[in-house]
């Protein structure tokens, strides 16, 4: 079992008990706080059934699921060194951060992923308050599934906890899906299940809210509080309801909206939701955090226990998170058109794609693993999607011709939800990872203000790995 130490091996007071070899080789080699992925152990299923050996990331000496939480102020900067202790190569990846692009972590467009032993240097700005995450970004649909994932919160330069109308805590809450056997080990052997990556991809078992099957979260009566929810799941969508609290979604994607309420937040793969609640104010309830599995279906992921004397931050109103100035608002005026035509997968397939230059049919595509094309494209790492002269908006339709639903994830940009199937979205949300339904037509928009080379994936993994993947290029 994943036992979290207080130990510090990387305290800066030098060599107080290494635990191992590698911890002093790190230590040794730089001077930023370590990141180790490496392998371990940890209890997500109920007491009494064995720990499953899973990779996760860690900062002490023991790592844990989900990894260790970052926290920085907005405009603040993170540095980690990461240090590779898997058997196989990885990178991390910094979900929804606009950043610096060397820093991205997307293997192998924008860095080689690390050898085992080898370590690799992140050190950037996040410019934006919100919730965000990490997570392995190299052989991402068996990596992230093993485990590679955690919070990186970035908070609000002047603090909204604690304002009128605002909450008086926040709670991280990571959701997960695991795909178990009934010794608690991961489902091996079926990484690459091409069948499951032309379908809904792979679906889990399995589902722990911060590593731990349904945790209890206490809340006093009456007390408001913010959760912070991260979809890190391989595959699945999760469709998340609070009955009885009164959710108020906040912010999306780390993205403040306008204060409103929600019975259903539908959760793609990698997409938040900001959301706050209000505890009843009768003591002695327990509340579930329900996932929606469908057809009326409903399992509790989680538990709030409302205990002990009332503390009255509920309100009337919520107060709106401090919006954002710091992100370009995209010139529709001008806007570089791209569409994104999104085909393949089970029942409906495609006649031919691309792959690595050839033209195959999709016989011969499922060969290769691949079951998905971006514009008849098939995993698309060779050449650019398109070009983007820096400061241009780019306003992409998104075509979904194929039966399921896909989340569509933008790096190092944010953009404008202004359509979907022709009629206006009376949010305009802005988010970096779209959900874009069966036959559906979103239209997004974002200011390509970034240089480099940037990845579009679906962020259900299976269907990243068997195709859905490209990537433009900002100048
Ligand atoms: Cu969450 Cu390409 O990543
Ligand atoms: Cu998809």
């Amino acid at each position: 079992m994943a036992m979290i130490s207080r130990r510090r091996f990387f305290s800066g007071l030098g060599a107080i008990g290494a635990s191992s070899l590698l911890a002093a080789h790190s230590r040794a080699s730089s001077q930023l706080p370590v990141l180790r992925a490496t392998a371990s152990t940890a209890q997500l299923t109920p007491k009494g059934y064995p720990p499953t050996p899973v990779w996760a990331f860690s900062t002490e000496d023991a790592a844990t699921i989900p990894g260790p939480e970052i926290r920085v102020k907005a405009g603040g900067r993170v540095t980690r060194t990461l240090f590779n202790e898997l058997p196989e190569p990885t990178a991390v990846h910094w979900h929804g951060i606009r950043i610096d692009n060397a820093m991205d972590g997307a293997a192998p467009l924008t860095q080689a992923a690390l050898p085992t032993g080898a370590t690799f240097d992140y050190d950037f700005v996040c410019p934006d308050p919100g919730t965000y995450w990490y997570h392995s970004h190299n052989r991402s649909r068996e990596q992230v599934a093993r485990g590679l994932a955690g919070p990186l919160i970035v908070e609000d330069v002047e603090p909204w906890l604690g304002l009128p109308g605002a909450a008086s805590r926040e709670l991280t809450l990571v959701l997960d899906d695991w795909l178990l056997n009934e010794d608690g080990s991961i489902v091996e052997g079926r990484w690459d299940d091409l069948h499951a990556a032309a379908h809904a991809g792979r679906m889990g078992n399995t589902a722990t809210v911060n590593g731990q099957p349904y945790p209890v979260f206490d809340l006093r009566p009456q007390e408001r509080v913010r959760l912070r929810i991260i979809n890190v799941a391989t595959d699945r969508i999760m469709p998340i309801n609070l009955p009885g609290l009164s959710p108020k979604l906040i912010a999306l994607d780390g993205h403040p909206v306008v204060p409103r309420d929600v019975e259903t937040v539908e959760l793609a793969p990698a997409q938040r939701a900001d959301i706050v609640i209000d505890a009843p104010v009768s003591a002695s309830t327990q509340i579930g955090l329900m996932l929606d599995t469908g057809r009326g279906n409903q399992v509790e992921l989680a538990s709030f226990n409302i205990e002990g004397e009332p503390i009255a931050t509920a309100q009337e109103t919520t107060r709106p998170l401090p919006s954002w100035t710091t992100r370009p608002r995209p010139d529709l005026s001008s806007a570089q058109k791209e569409p994104l035509l999104i085909e393949g997968g089970a029942m409906r397939g495609m006649t031919e794609a691309m792959y690595h230059g050839k033209t195959m049919g999709f016989r011969e595509l499922t060969s290769h693993g691949m079951a998905w094309a971006f514009n008849g494209v098939a995993h698309g790492i060779d050449d650019p999607m398109f070009e983007a002269r820096l400061g241009r908006t780019i306003l992409m339709e998104l075509s979904n011709r194929s039966a399921f639903p896909h989340g569509i994830h933008v790096h190092g940009h944010h953009f404008t939800i202004l359509t979907r199937n022709g009629v206006s979205d009376p949010h305009k949300d802005v988010r970096d990872t779209v959900l874009i339904g069966a036959d559906e037509v979103v239209e997004i928009a974002f200011v390509a203000d970034n240089p480099g080379k940037w990845m579009i994936h679906c962020h259900m993994l299976s269907h990243q790995a068997s195709g859905m993947m490209g990537w433009f290029k900002v100048a």
